[in-house]
């Protein structure tokens, strides 16, 4: 029964087939009558509905070996023994119906049809399994965006949903997940993961490489238990150093990257895989009206559009000394366009930056030269596109370190000629890998 079982993939294509055939011919029929064709679409009728009923004896033989359960099943179970009863009685009372009750059937059986595919579908593939190599646009129209991994910078990705999940989607959840548990294994989130298989929890702490997940994992291709199995789409290198650097560090389920400690490789996979947001591309505002930048230029303001079409301003002030708030004033006037300012050399204080900090899409700050102290970076805490940032020669150290790291979104910073100690760089280096120090002295 198993062995007629594992035909049920195979064999039901038939009655799809036939079904759309006759309702195909039927339409016909109905444009140009014919006796011929009344009698070609019930052939085909008939063939579909034996064929159909061979589909769901199969299937249901198939439903008994296991591994399948839960409602997807129940509904897939149900629509496919309704279409093979549907199209049976069909076939036999169709001669006695009218016209109209022809289209109704019509309708019902495939109706049916519909539902006993797509739940088939979500069976074998997982649920998402239409939507699952459709073009991006396609994806985002269709399913919640819980933090798509691409844009986003590497540091403050999410190990498990942003890297391990996506990889379980692509290469495990076909057969482990909530409906279809192989090895009493489930894979489709955290919980079922902590619980693990019929052997036993996949992680143990006692002797990571051991561990049930990564064993079957670095089983040899053509053993038995290897996962995925022989013949399925398999894991990529990166992939595997992936989970096995998520292991090392004890399997955890609520950890940023940045929690974890990543070693050049893994900083490597994780680049190529996570582009940076592009402040760029998602601020989207007005441009600032032409009075206003009049305005800036009679005050000796610098303020220049980045690009062509672009309504965003960058401002220049490197070398004015006499910053004071009336000019912090007027720039307040364009806070939403402003995504650069160059601050170098110039008269700009703590106290200024704390206005500045109000400035939501600033993106570059150039503070360097300036009379800026501890405590000037904990104002900046809250610009979520800062990215770049220039304090070389201020008085800036590492009473500044913590505050440093809670810039989470920051790319580039320049500390050269700062009062950073080496170790305080090295503390750096080690909670944001990815950030690109200046430091040289
Ligand atoms: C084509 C189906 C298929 C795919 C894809 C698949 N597995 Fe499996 N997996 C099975 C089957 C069947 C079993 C049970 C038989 C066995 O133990 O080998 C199993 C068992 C397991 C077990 C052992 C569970 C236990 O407690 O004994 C682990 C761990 C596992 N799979 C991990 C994975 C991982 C990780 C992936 C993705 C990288 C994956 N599997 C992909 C079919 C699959």
């Amino acid at each position: 029964m198993d062995f007629l079982g594992a035909f049920h993939p195979l064999v039901l294509h038939v009655p799809i087939g036939a079904l759309i055939a006759a309702f195909l011919l039927e339409m016909v029929h109905y444009f140009r009558k014919s006796q011929a064709l009344d009698q070609s679409v019930k052939i085909v009728l008939g063939f579909s509905a034996f064929t159909a009923i061979i589909a769901a004896i199969f299937g249901i033989f198939l439903s008994q070996k296991g591994g399948y359960q839960g409602l997807t099943l129940q509904i897939h179970q149900w629509s496919g023994i309704g279409v093979a009863v549907l199209s049976t009685m069909f076939f036999f009372l169709k001669s006695r119906l009218n016209s109209q009750s022809v289209w109704v059937a019509w309708g019902l059986n495939l109706t049916f049809l519909t539902i006993a595919g797509h739940f088939g579908g979500s069976l074998t593939h997982g649920e998402d399994f239409l939507l699952k190599d459709a073009p991006d646009f396609i994806k985002e129209t269709f399913t919640s965006q819980n933090g798509s991994p691409l844009f986003i910078h590497p540091d403050s990705v999410d190990v498990f949903l942003d890297i391990i999940q996506p990889i379980a989607r692509e290469k495990c959840n076909s057969c482990h997940n909530t409906n279809k548990k192989q090895g009493s294994l489930d894979l489709s989130e955290a919980s079922t993961w902590k619980k693990g298989g019929k052997s036993g929890e996949l992680f143990d702490p006692e002797n990571t490489m051991q561990s049930l997940l990564l064993h079957r994992i670095f089983l040899p291709l053509d053993h038995e238990e290897h996962m995925p199995p022989k013949g399925q789409e398999q894991l990529i290198p990166s992939e595997v150093a992936l989970i096995e650097w998520w292991l090392e560090h004890g399997m955890p389920f609520d950890k940023k990257v940045s929690d974890l400690q990543s070693n050049s490789r893994i900083v490597q996979i994780l680049n190529s895989n996570f582009r940076p947001l592009d402040p760029y591309q998602v601020i989207t505002v007005d441009p600032v009206d032409q009075s206003i930048l009049d305005e800036f230029r009679a005050n000796g303001i610098t303020a220049l559009t980045i690009s062509r079409k672009s309504p965003l301003i960058e401002i220049r002030l490197a070398g004015v000394d006499t910053i004071g708030s009336d000019k912090i004033e007027l720039l307040k006037k364009a806070r939403d366009q402003i995504v650069k300012i160059d601050f170098q050399a110039s008269g700009i204080t703590n106290d200024h930056l704390k206005e500045i900090a109000s400035f939501p899409n600033l993106i570059h700050l150039s503070l360097q030269q300036t009379n800026i102290s501890n405590g000037a970076i904990l104002n900046l805490k809250d610009l979520k596109y800062l990215q770049h940032l220039n304090v070389h020669s201020t008085s800036i150290s590492d009473e500044s370190i913590a505050d440093l790291m809670a810039l989470d979104k920051l790319r580039s910073l320049y500390l050269w000629n700062t009062n950073f100690s080496s170790e305080g760089i090295e503390k750096l280096k080690l909670a944001r890998p990815n950030l690109e120090l200046g430091e040289l002295n």
